[in-house]
């Protein structure tokens, strides 16, 4: 397994580019099955989840061709649809595959994806795409540790009016995916407004699908008969580009975050604000962050969108760490999500985790030791942790961070971090 090697101290000047949203391109790339025609999506991050992503299309009988220059662009034509099945090889590895459900019970009205099963942040169950798509008149059983769903007599879907008990980010985007070829209108109530729904949205407008609502918690679809191709270029990555924030502020740099969406970025920045850092919007993509006169601690709340994400937790916690005072964080979104806390603690942070929980006393002097990152976002925290501590730091287990963060190494040494990446022996 790679490792990385990461000697602190140094502040991050220049300028840094973020890459096109992972958490989008994984439903636009799941919602081009629902078209016979040839879609091609620009500004795919290469990362290890779109390529899993694009195996499990190539499974299910899609031809994906992709292009590197300048960012990654993928060509999907799925003209026949020949195995309506995601595989536990693949789904164990991504949690996203779930995607798949909501267009091949729209497109085929037949689906065997295996169940996703816990993780490491929380037992993440499935229930609400599940009900949802069983009040659209599919039929579900478990069995084997798969989702076996279909539409009586191979029909369609039918419009139905959902109200999600919780808000759900895949759930949402599995059944705007089914609704668009439903017979009939849907409704979905309580349903997210991250800009990943929205982008998503737009993408499958330009498919021909009729929705309105976006940005707002109340969508209605009208399904159609059916979807055509199109292109489409997927939004920046808000969480790459909330860590590169922190990451400038946590090293004391003078950071520029260049291709990002600041409109998606507002509660990290305000809580960069009122932690004291410097934060500059210098054009409509790009961001700047200098030095905190004082870095103050500032209590925290994970929530969804608009809200300061779940995905920036990690990360915050590490800035929390060197900040002048109490910051109390909680987490409301995954049970189990401080993983990261116990690891930073190894490296002289005061934190304290009570349930959902977690009071962080800083300023702490973090110094180097081998951490083990756990998930794809503690595995950030851990990397910024890194920045400001004395000596080395050795990160294992950064598979999780591949998962999601497009080339980290030579993004972060590119504006002045001591960071390599470590190759594990071949076998
Ligand atoms: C998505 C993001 C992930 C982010 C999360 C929350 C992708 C690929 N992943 O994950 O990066 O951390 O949103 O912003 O976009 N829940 C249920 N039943 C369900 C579905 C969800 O109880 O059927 C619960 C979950 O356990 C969790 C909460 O609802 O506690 C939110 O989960 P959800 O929004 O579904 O997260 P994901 O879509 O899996």
């Amino acid at each position: 397994m790679d490792k990385f090697l990461i000697k602190g101290g140094n502040p991050l000047r220049g300028t840094v580019s973020v890459s096109g949203a992972k958490n989008s391109a994984l439903p636009v790339m799941a919602a081009t099955l629902l078209t016979a025609d040839q879609v091609t999506v620009h500004n795919i991050p290469k990362v290890r989840d779109l390529i899993t992503m694009s195996k499990l299309l190539a499974f299910m009988g899609a031809t994906v061709s992709i292009t590197e220059i300048p960012a990654s662009d993928y060509t999907i034509s799925t003209p026949t649809l020949n195995h309506a099945e995601a595989p536990y090889e693949l789904v164990k590895t991504m949690r996203a595959s779930i995607l798949t459900l909501g267009p091949l019970m729209a497109r085929l009205g037949i689906a065997h994806v295996s169940l996703p099963g816990g993780c490491a942040i929380g037992a993440r169950p499935i229930d609400l795409h599940l009900a949802a798509l069983e009040k659209m008149g599919a039929e579900i059983t478990i069995s084997h540790g798969y989702i076996e769903a279909k539409v009586p007599n191979r029909g369609r879907l039918k419009g139905a009016h959902i109200i999600f008990d919780k808000i759900t980010v895949t759930g949402t985007e599995n059944i705007l995916m089914a609704a668009v070829l439903a017979d009939g209108e849907s409704i979905l109530e309580n349903a997210a407004r991250e800009p990943e729904i929205t982008d998503l949205i737009v993408m499958l407008r330009k498919m021909g699908a009729c929705i309105t609502g976006d940005g707002t918690s109340t969508l209605r679809i009208r399904g159609v008969k059916e979807l055509h191709g199109t292109e489409h270029t997927v939004i920046p990555d808000r969480i790459e580009a909330g860590t590169f924030l922190i990451a400038g502020a946590i090293t004391g740099g003078d950071l520029t975050v260049a291709n990002c969406d600041p409109g998606h970025l507002g509660a990290v920045i305000a809580k960069l604000q009122q932690s004291g850092v410097e934060t500059e919007t210098v054009d409509k993509s790009t961001l700047r962050v200098r030095p905190a006169r004082k870095l103050a601690g500032a209590d925290v709340t994970t929530e969804e969108y608009p809200g300061f994400a779940t995905d920036m937790q990690a990360q915050y916690m590490a800035l929390a760490t060197q900040a002048e005072g109490t910051s109390v964080i909680t987490e409301t979104i995954f049970e189990n999500r401080y993983l990261h806390a116990s690891e930073m603690v190894r490296m002289g942070a005061n934190i304290s985790v009570d349930g959902r929980r977690a009071v962080v006393r800083g300023p702490a002097e973090l110094s180097g030791t081998t951490v083990q990152a756990s998930d794809l976002r503690a595995s950030a925290g851990l990397v910024l942790a890194g920045l400001v501590s004395s000596g080395e730091t050795l990160i294992d287990r950064v598979y999780h961070i591949d998962r999601g963060y497009e080339g980290i190494v030579e993004k972060l040494s590119s504006v002045g971090a001591d960071i390599t990446r470590i190759h594990a022996p071949s076998t």
